[in-house]
């Protein structure tokens, strides 16, 4: 064992939605995590030794017959703990105080309360009054023995409450919400001056338990792994080749829909890892089954489908597998949580894969990482910046950004332009400010002029957004001198484009991508 678990915090989840939240905070203040359910049992959880816990927030009750419970013991391993809402709540009940239902809304609380704090380490560089972020009905209105409190807010007199001598505390705000003023402080607080741990996780030790773990894991066994060239399925390719190397096999399969060199910049990045690494050129074949298609959904849908045929062909050749490698990142578990949001569009990615291919378990070695935790690890673990910090781009890839019917003579103009654009982006610094912007060909024909004659080409537009977790978006403001710089070299150097336009939609009304 590393000494990672040396410093080890177990979060205990209750089922809040913040619950990742949690996790990230407390890996801010480089201190390593784990999430686990609220049943882990007391002997599992003394097994990893850890040195703080954490109770996360929750939909229940803890008055409710199926509301999960925990067992009194866990405050007897005489280890900080810090219960969040829920978790506050249950620590409180459990140990003797009492919880109330508000009776009605003028008692719960949701949004932003002014929080007012005593004196207590767990406020230590904190002001006296700010806001914090509440979400909840029920509240403490009795202490349990040896608590006092620590916080109020004008409706809720217990909103933070301490047992010093056992090192208990619980938050009836959410200290893990940025919509909580100091909440990184209070974590923070929790973890360092409570329960003196010193914060000296890196990624390098986080990447090094994942290589031993999945070591344990797959044995022997043989691991095959979709790569898309993404940001996810690079890292996740890179980590399984430091931990099972040549049994890991990776299928990337190209379907001529990749930017500019992208699909050659990927085979260059994994030329000379330890792996088995098969690039399928199946542009031809993507290409046919998408003749004389123009809808979007159905673009998709032929897309998601000859790639998993492809991929299935592949996989086929090289005989049973044991496990498949999955880049589903935290993010992607919290949103495919929203079970029936209606279809927008449908995502194409690996998540379809595992009905079609046979093997007998799945590794998901980034599931518990943040998008920009995944970079950093990609980063430890030796792969070139420019695959790291790759923008986000669809399963699909340029398919959906050649608006209409899709052919090799439009893919490459588009292909020229989107270069352009992005190169003229990253020359005047704006690539790091901008979250996500790439060009599209629209299907639209008007007249130019070029020299002195009379042009009939296609109108090319430029998208540009900022965004923090794609779900809305604001169009990016770029400034009109690099927008016209753009507009003349793409016009004189791209064939068959004559006019652009940029795109000045956010978010919802729009969507990021055009199909
Ligand atoms: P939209 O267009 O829905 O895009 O606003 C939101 C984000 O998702 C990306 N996107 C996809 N990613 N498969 C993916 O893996 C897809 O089919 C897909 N469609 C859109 C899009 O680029 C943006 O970052």
């Amino acid at each position: 064992m590393s000494d990672i678990s040396q410093e080890m915090v177990i979060i205990l989840d209750f089922g809040g939605q913040y619950n990742q939240l949690i996790a990230r905070r407390v890996r801010e203040h480089n201190v390593y995590c784990e999430v686990l359910p609220y049943k882990t049992s007391i002997a599992e959880i003394k097994a990893k030794n850890p040195k703080a816990i954490i109770f996360t927030g929750g939909p229940n009750s803890v008055y409710e017959e199926n509301a999960p419970k925990i067992d009194k013991e866990i405050f007897e391993l005489n280890t900080p703990i810090l219960g969040i809402c829920y978790g506050a709540q249950l620590m409180c009940h459990v140990l003797g105080g009492k919880v109330t239902k508000a009776k009605d809304s003028s008692l719960s609380e949701y949004g932003k309360s002014i929080l007012r704090v005593n004196d207590s380490q767990l406020f230590a560089n904190t002001e006296k009054e700010f806001s914090a972020w509440m979400s909840h009905n029920d509240y403490i209105t009795n202490l349990p023995n040896g608590f006092s409190v620590i916080a109020t807010t004008e409706k809720c007199p217990y909103a933070a409450i301490e047992n010093t001598k056992k090192n208990l505390y619980g938050v009836q705000f959410h200290p893990e919400v940025n919509h909580t003023k100091f909440g990184f402080e209070i974590i923070g607080n929790f973890l360092k001056k409570i329960a003196l741990l010193k914060g000296d996780w890196t990624m390098k030790e986080y990447a090094q338990t994942s290589i031993n773990s999945i070591k344990n894991q797959v044995g022997k066994g043989k691991v095959l792994l979709a790569l898309s060239g993404g940001v996810d399925s690079s890292v996740a390719c890179a980590l399984l080749s430091k931990a099972v190397g040549e049994q890991l096999t990776c299928i990337f399969v190209d379907h001529g829909f990749m930017r500019k060199n992208e699909g050659d910049e990927v085979e260059k990045a994994f030329a000379n890892w330890d792996i088995n690494f098969i690039r399928v050129n199946a542009q031809e074949r993507f290409l046919a089954k998408l003749k004389g298609v123009s809808e979007p959904e159905k673009k998709r849908k032929i897309i998601g489908e000859e790639f998993i045929r492809v991929f299935e062909e592949e996989s086929k050749k090289i005989g049973t597998v044991d496990f498949l490698v999955q880049g589903t990142i935290y993010p992607d578990i919290i949103e495919s949580g929203v079970g029936d949001a209606s279809v927008i569009k449908s995502h194409h990615n690996v998540g379809g894969l595992p009905d079609y291919v046979d093997f007998k378990e799945i590794i998901e070695p980034l599931k518990l990482l943040f998008k920009d935790e995944v970079r950093e690890l990609g980063k430890t673990l030796g792969l070139p910046d420019y695959l790291v910090n790759r923008q986000p781009f669809p399963g699909p890839g340029l398919a959906i950004r050649v608006i209409g019917e899709i052919t090799k003579d439009r893919l490459d103009i588009l292909r020229e332009a989107d270069f352009i654009f992005r190169e003229e982006v990253a020359k005047a610094g704006l690539d790091t400010e901008i979250n996500q912007y790439f060009a599209v060909l629209t299907n639209m024909r008007s007249v130019g002029v070029m020299g002195d004659s009379r042009t009939y080409d296609y109108t090319l537009a430029l998208r540009a957004v900022t965004t923090t977790d794609f779900m809305t978006a604001e169009f990016a403001h770029i400034p009109y001198e690099i927008i016209e710089k753009i507009s003349v070299r793409i016009v004189n150097e791209v064939k068959n484009i004559n006019r652009i336009v940029y795109d000045v939609t956010s978010k919802p009304p729009a969507t990021i991508e055009w199909e």
